[in-house]
């Protein structure tokens, strides 16, 4: 059985990532998106918890799609889950100056591999971070994050 791990903090899950990680189950057997940060620290919009949550509600259909969390170093999750692929999505020059020395980091430390998925034209713009400050000022942010994860920001900024 292959598996792959979709590492991220995921505050909140975007279209964007949900097309990778969709993309990505097409080619793993099982893939499990791992939110990583500090479980008892509030750093983001949501908790580490609420943001599993949230991933679990708009994944549920896919039945390849398992969700977790880990507070700590990515390849000491993937070696105690056996796991040797990692999948991340490049949007640009800027993701891949970003993501490269992560991936070799990672390779180096436990010999796991980064698969890198382009992302879809239509999500190219789209991050965690920019939906959070157009909801924040009351911008619509209609297709850019999952239904659920739209109301569940709505909820956390009004
Ligand atoms: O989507 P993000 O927030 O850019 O993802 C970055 C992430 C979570 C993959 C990275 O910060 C990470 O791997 N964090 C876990 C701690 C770790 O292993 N750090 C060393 C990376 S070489």
């Amino acid at each position: 059985m292959t598996v792959a791990v979709c590492p991220g903090s995921f505050d909140p899950i975007t279209n964007g990532h949900l097309d990778i990680v969709t993309r990505a189950s097409r080619h793993f057997d099982e893939v499990v998106v791992l939110v990583t940060g500090n479980p008892t620290k509030t750093t983001g919009l949501f908790s580490v918890a609420e943001r599993v949550e949230l991933i679990r509600e708009v994944t549920r259909d896919n039945p390849r799609v398992t969700v977790d969390s880990w507070g700590g170093l990515l390849v000491d999750y993937t070696t105690a889950h056996q796991v040797t692929a990692l999948v991340k999505g490049l949007r640009s020059s800027l993701d891949y100056e970003y993501e490269l020395p992560m991936a070799q980091m990672n390779r180096r430390l436990t010999g796991v591999d980064t698969y890198f998925l382009l992302t879809d034209e239509k999500y190219g713009y789209i991050s965690s971070s920019l939906t959070k400050e157009v909801a924040k000022y009351g911008g619509d942010i209609t297709g850019l994050v999952p239904e659920a994860v739209r109301q569940a920001m709505k909820d956390k900024l009004r």
